[in-house]
């Protein structure tokens, strides 16, 4: 079987970084772009960032395209950089090498264009970040949404989420970030979409035998543990306990092993007024059912994950 064509879309961010690595030591798909968003960081840092990790993994040859560096309606309301530090990738941006070229100067709406155009097969997106990119990826190529095969979002929850003050907001960072194109990303019925949220990304935690694992798997994989180092320290000390989410590294999984994560189908609408609610993921009761993976042998998920980063070294 053909591998699946996969456009990731993202704003690396540590686990960001962790799913860009995934995918490339995943057989089962081929890496077709990576597209940036603003939202963890600024898009300049989270571009550049795409492209420090394509280099570490010797894959410049990936295409990296810049797109939207703010939400689609009201401004962002926070970042991340308690969590990916200031540079987005916990102080070690400036450690892997620099990109191998200037991003793509088509843009990252184009740049997916023309990755959808040119496939033959059914093109996976996973979008890992703020859902600007896609929703207007959706809005300006309606010609082109039946040649996408599935998106596999990494973002919201159905319970508590990782914003505001404390971090005791309703909303998950992603969805928060562009509510608005959440809502449309999430609503639409051309597309099956997947939903990896919060409820399951934080049952995965990876702990010192798993980070010990990666820093001991090879050259790439210890940079990737370095990489991880400052968030694990903000893990330490919002939960008190040494385990960090892998939160984007969960919902590529399900991309490029599809069935990885059980998934329950219900519409969901995203909450797009300026109130405390502001992007928060709701299940409602009519509109075109989203798969939400609200299970997993979580054990399991883990290994994979690292069993595959393991493989990252032997690339090229
Ligand atoms: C999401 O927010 C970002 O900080 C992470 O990279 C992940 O995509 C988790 O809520
Ligand atoms: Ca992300």
């Amino acid at each position: 079987m053909s591998p699946i064509p996969l456009i990731i879309d993202t704003d690396p961010g540590v686990d960001d970084a962790v799913a860009i690595m995934l995918a490339l030591a995943s057989p089962e798909v081929e890496l077709r772009a990576v597209t940036t968003v603003f939202g963890n960081v600024p898009l300049d840092r989270t571009t550049a960032n795409a492209g420090r990790v394509l280099a570490l993994c010797g894959r410049s040859d990936v295409p990296v395209a810049a797109g939207a560096a703010r939400p689609l309606v009201h401004p962002q309301r926070e970042r991340a950089e308690s969590w990916h530090g200031g540079d987005g990738l916990g102080g070690r941006a400036a450690t892997l090498p620099a990109p191998a070229a200037e991003p793509d100067p088509r843009g990252a709406v184009a740049l997916m264009a023309d990755v959808l155009r040119a496939a033959t097969e059914p093109v996976t997106i996973a979008p890992i970040g703020p859902l600007t990119n896609v929703a207007l990826l959706l809005a300006v190529h309606p010609e082109l949404v039946p040649r996408i095969g599935r998106i596999v979002v990494m973002g919201g929850s159905l319970g508590g989420g990782n914003t505001g003050a404390g971090f005791g907001g309703v909303a998950e960072f992603n969805a928060l970030c562009d509510p608005e194109a959440a809502h449309r990303v999430l609503t639409q019925s051309e597309v099956p979409v997947t939903l990896v949220p919060l409820d399951l990304t934080l049952r995965c935690p990876a702990g010192p035998d798993w980070l010990d694992g990666l820093a001991a798997a090879g050259p790439r994989c210890a940079a990737l543990a370095q990489v991880i180092a400052h968030y694990r320290a903000a893990y330490r000390a919002r939960y008190g306990v040494d385990a960090v989410a892998l939160h984007d590294a969960v919902a590529v999984l399900e991309a490029v092993l599809p069935g990885s994560l059980t998934t329950t189908s219900t519409p969901i609408a995203v909450a797009c007024d300026l109130g405390p609610a502001r992007g928060a993921t709701v299940a409602v009761p009519d509109g075109p059912p989203v798969h939400v993976a609200l299970d997993a042998d979580t054990g399991a998920v883990l290994a994979e994950v690292l069993a595959r980063l393991g493989m990252v070294d032997g690339l090229g």
